[in-house]
């Protein structure tokens, strides 16, 4: 999987080596336009930003409650073993000091978005697409549309690039949260989007389980039970899904 930096991670790395002393990385991160796609803290937070920005924003991971040293360790551990996440294993102590500190610091992360995961596809447009359906279908969900924006565009004489809607579900999992907050039916069925970049690769994004936790009145942290449609989507594209 390709990984694209973020600035502040290369522009804290050349300070690191044209600096002969130690900078005071705080002071400087804080000019950048870092936004929360990435996680505050200069040089301290180097490993999670190499590690832990190619699927999701930092405010998906700062908006977490707070949680144990052991705690973490297990959240990266569940994202290496179930999201198929390519961390450095010399980089997790440091990632966890690193989230075990920032929950005590508190202070940067209370305007962290929670925003919809996006991850890079290891297979094409067109074969990402197919992956996404059979994994969906095998793993008990009913597609009930695939919404073409690109031939719609076509239809009205627009150009787009492939991008490609799969509205799916399971009323099993999705009837009891419809009886629990009724107004939360308009956010079901889910729906997950398969689209090419200009450098033609496929981003598969869907809104995280956690994005709707608490909508429409829905008890806390029923939303949760949506979490498993996100594991197969994110396992279906992974580069580990391409051996046979
Ligand atoms: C290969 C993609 C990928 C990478 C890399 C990745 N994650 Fe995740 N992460 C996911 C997916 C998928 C979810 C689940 C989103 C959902 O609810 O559908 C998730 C969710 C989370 C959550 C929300 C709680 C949860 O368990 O659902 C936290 C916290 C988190 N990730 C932390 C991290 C940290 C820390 C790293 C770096 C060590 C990291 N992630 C790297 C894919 C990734």
């Amino acid at each position: 999987m390709t990984r694209i930096l973020p600035l502040a991670t290369v522009l804290a790395g050349l300070a690191t080596t044209s600096a002969a002393e130690p900078m005071p990385f705080r002071s400087v991160t804080v000019e950048l336009p870092m936004g929360d796609r990435s996680f505050p803290g200069g040089q301290e937070a180097e490993a999670i930003n190499s590690n832990c920005l190619a699927c999701h924003s930092a405010g998906m991971v700062l908006t977490q409650p707070r949680l144990t040293r052991t705690e973490w360790q297990a959240e990266i551990e569940k994202m290496i073993h179930a999201y198929k996440a390519p961390v450095d294993p010399s980089d997790i102590p440091k990632i966890v000091n690193y989230l075990t500190r920032m929950k005590v610091d508190g202070a940067e992360m209370t305007h962290q978005d929670v925003e919809a995961v996006r991850i890079q596809s290891a297979f094409g447009f067109e074969e990402t697409l197919k992956r996404l359906r059979s994994a969906l279908e095998v793993t008990g969900f009913t597609i009930f549309a695939v919404i073409d924006h690109r031939s719609a565009a076509q239809s009205v004489g627009l150009a787009m690039p492939p991008t490609t809607v799969l509205v799916f579900g399971n009323p099993r999992g999705g009837t009891p949260l419809m009886l629990a907050a009724p107004d939360f039916a308009l956010e079901l069925p889910l729906r997950v989007l398969v689209r090419e970049d200009e450098s033609g690769r496929a981003l598969v994004v869907y809104n995280a389980a956690k994005t709707l936790d608490g909508k429409h009145d829905l008890p806390a942290g029923m939303a949760e039970r949506l979490a498993p449609a996100g594991k197969v989507i994110a396992e279906a594209v992974s580069a580990s899904a391409a051996a046979p």
